[in-house]
């Protein structure tokens, strides 16, 4: 798959999400099978505005790519400036602009999905982050419309694809829907009939056979993953059933407890330790279910205050699981 000048050798995504998808998980998710990771939607405000916490959401280390980094905002000025901004600073493969987020707080200030609702200002600040950065291509992820009597994802992406955008990702349910209900594959399967460039699509692919069902059943060049790899990061692999030594696709819980543990290692080289902490404690609670006790172990988890302890529970969880008392 080729989505501009950008050779995807496999395309198998990582979701943007926000809150999840920082350095440590991305990188856990590419050595398990991803083929492209995005970092969680970044304000183009906090970009022109240099804000610290804006800035650090975007770091990447070069074995992340290829890599997106995905922009919110609601002024084609503001986010066709802060692309170019990225684009200096970083130079990340992929600029992506976000038109599916359904927050208020994002959609009353007209970002995010609230540019369905307008397609001219969707149009504007798509071609100014086009014009913005020639040397890299720029994708977009939207939803399928404001609600559903204005179900927009064909005719929008017709229009992106005119404007020069090299690739769209659709999750294909209404702002409105929010979660609720279920992804409407056919558009995605529309949107791919109606445009040349790439469709990624998305949206409730959890197993391998809803993996291949939506290939089957959309034609879709490449699959985007988000909820599913909440704690689950090896599901790359799992859904292209890559089964081999290297490749682990069905963990036992000793080797999810290493894995958690090697993603709480990099939490803890990438932030101070209240964070790593804070941040540990929600990446568990993903973890560890569907076993045995694992509600007594995500309530221990819980309580946690500091790194020691986060280390000393996971060997003592190791010990007890291993002898089969907890
Ligand atoms: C916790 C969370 C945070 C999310 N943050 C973003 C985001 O920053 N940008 C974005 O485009 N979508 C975001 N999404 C939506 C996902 O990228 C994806 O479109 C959606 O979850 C549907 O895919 P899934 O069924 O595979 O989860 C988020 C979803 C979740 C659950």
């Amino acid at each position: 798959m080729q989505i501009g000048n950008l050779d995807i050798v496999n395309p198998l995504f990582l979701a943007p999400m926000a809150g999840i998808t920082d350095h440590p998980f991305r990188i856990l998710c590419r050595e398990m099978g991803a083929g492209v990771v995005f970092t969680e939607f970044v304000s183009a405000n906090g970009i022109i505005r240099e804000n610290m916490k804006t800035l650090e959401l975007m770091k990447f280390t070069e074995n992340e790519r290829p890599i997106g980094i995905q922009l919110f905002g609601e002024t084609p000025d503001i986010v066709g400036n802060s692309a170019k901004m990225v684009y200096d600073m970083l130079k990340p493969d992929i600029i992506d602009i976000n038109y599916g987020c359904p927050v208020p707080k994002v959609t009353k200030k007209g970002a995010g999905s609230a540019a369905l609702k307008d397609l001219c200002l969707m149009d504007d600040i798509t071609q100014a982050v086009v014009e913005a950065v020639p040397e890299i291509p720029v994708t977009v992820k939207m939803r399928a419309g404001w609600d559903q009597n204005s179900l927009v994802s064909t005719e929008a992406g017709v229009r992106m694809e005119k404007i020069g955008v090299a690739a769209i990702t659709l999750h294909p349910r209404t702002t409105k829907q929010q979660f609720s209900g279920m992804s409407n594959w056919k558009l995605i399967k529309e949107l791919k009939d109606a445009v040349k460039i790439p469709v990624i699509g998305n949206g409730d692919v959890k197993t391998s056979e809803d993996y291949n069902k939506m290939k089957a059943e959309t034609g879709c060049d490449g699959v985007m993953i988000g909820r599913a790899a909440l704690g689950k990061p090896w599901i790359f692999n799992s859904l292209q059933k890559k089964s081999s030594e290297k490749f682990i696709i069905d963990p036992d819980i000793g080797q999810i407890i290493n894995i958690s543990r090697r993603h709480f290692v990099m939490l803890t080289e990438y932030y101070n330790n209240n964070l790593s902490v804070n941040l540990a404690k929600k990446h568990f609670n993903y973890y560890f279910k569907g076993f045995d006790g694992a509600s007594f172990w995500r309530k221990q988890f819980m309580q946690i205050e500091n790194t020691d302890e986060i280390f000393s529970l996971l060997e003592k969880m190791e010990k007890a699981l291993a002898s089969n008392l907890y």
